[in-house]
């Protein structure tokens, strides 16, 4: 592999500096997700990726207590994301939300926070568990708050920038739409939006576009979420061969040279250092090509298993593609 040594980062639009590989907790189960977090940090990683709907921010937190001190490093060494549910975007409940997760993750403030996704469901209580994280009618179809708009939810967000309680807002899973419109009233313009992004799903229209608006996109399932064909492609396998590299690095690889962050998940320590080292790999104009073209908008991470479908509008989900390579 080719040896660009560095870790990359990234310029916000308000300054900040962003770690380019972030280490993603989702899915990392209670019980995993704290050795998983203790290795990242070990093998290099300065930037973790957390949400309250993950429910594991408690053990996400106590682990940074144990490492920090263990790697001789201080909070602001790192860049820690969390996001705002979809049952907290009321403006009185965004605080709230916010303070539940500062005192999960043991930290005193956020370095990113992000409104998870564009529609509000009702408030159900916090901290968010599994009995109270997707509120639901009695047949079964979500509840939606239409009584908030992401209007009143980014006035809340403002504030707690003003606050001081985190230092940079932003969104994820936002379209273009939702985008152009946060555009029009944002008085602290949103710095990301975390969507998901990986060859087969390479989202270059939205990219061009936030990215011409001020925003860094943030990649997450940029493997694929092991659901996705992309590490087995003859094409990312050819390249990870010429490199003496493995397929997931050449996917993170080809996001960080596309000025992507990107969030890779895993729960075992040979691969979350691998993942970690694809920041090494330097691919050529022509790779980087070959892999822009595999996009076919193949959604790896299949929501309707969480939505449940049939969903009442209004609603924004990423486009649901049902071809087949
Ligand atoms: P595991 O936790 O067993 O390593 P994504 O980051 O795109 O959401 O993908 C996460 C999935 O990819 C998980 O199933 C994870 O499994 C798997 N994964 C993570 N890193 C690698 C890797 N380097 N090679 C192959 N699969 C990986």
């Amino acid at each position: 592999m080719s040896d660009v040594s560095s870790p990359p980062s990234f310029t916000l639009n308000n300054g900040a500096r962003l770690p380019g590989i972030g280490f993603g907790t989702w899915k990392a189960a209670p019980g995993t997700v704290g050795e998983a977090v203790r290795t990242a940090l070990r093998v290099g990683y300065r930037h973790i990726d957390c949400a309250a709907v993950y429910q594991n921010e408690q053990e996400v937190g106590q682990a940074l207590q144990q490492a920090l001190p263990q790697l001789g490093l201080q909070r602001r060494d790192l860049f820690i994301t969390s996001k705002l549910w979809n049952t907290c975007h009321h403006p009185q409940r965004v605080r709230e939300a916010c303070e539940q997760t500062l005192r999960d993750l043991q930290c005193d403030y956020l370095d990113l926070y992000l409104v998870h996704w564009p529609f509000a469901w009702p408030f159900t209580g916090l901290p968010i568990r599994v009995d109270n994280w997707r509120p639901s009618h009695k047949d079964g179809t979500l509840a939606f708050a239409h009584d908030v708009s992401l209007q009143d939810t980014w006035r809340a967000m403002e504030s707690l920038v003003d606050a001081g309680l985190v230092r940079s807002i932003g969104v994820s899973n936002y379209g273009l739409a939702e985008l152009h419109d946060l555009m029009s009233y944002a008085r602290i313009p949103p710095a990301v939006n975390q969507i998901e992004c990986y060859p087969l799903h390479a989202q270059h229209e939205h990219k061009a576009e936030a990215e011409r608006l001020g925003l860094h996109i943030e990649a997450y399932a940029p493997l694929g979420s092991g659901a996705s064909p992309v590490l087995q492609l003859p094409e990312v396998q050819a390249i990870a061969t010429r490199h003496q590299a493995t397929a997931a690095q050449v996917c993170l690889a080809w996001n960080l040279q596309r000025g992507c962050t990107v969030l890779p998940k895993s729960v075992q320590p040979d691969r979350i250092a691998q993942n970690f080292e694809a920041h090494r790999l330097r691919l050529d104009a022509s790779e980087m090509q070959q892999l822009d073209a595999l996009d076919r908008a193949l959604v790896a991470c299949d929501m309707r298993e969480y939505w449940q479908y049939p969903m009442p509008e209004p609603c924004t989900l990423p486009r649901f593609v049902t071809e087949t390579l």
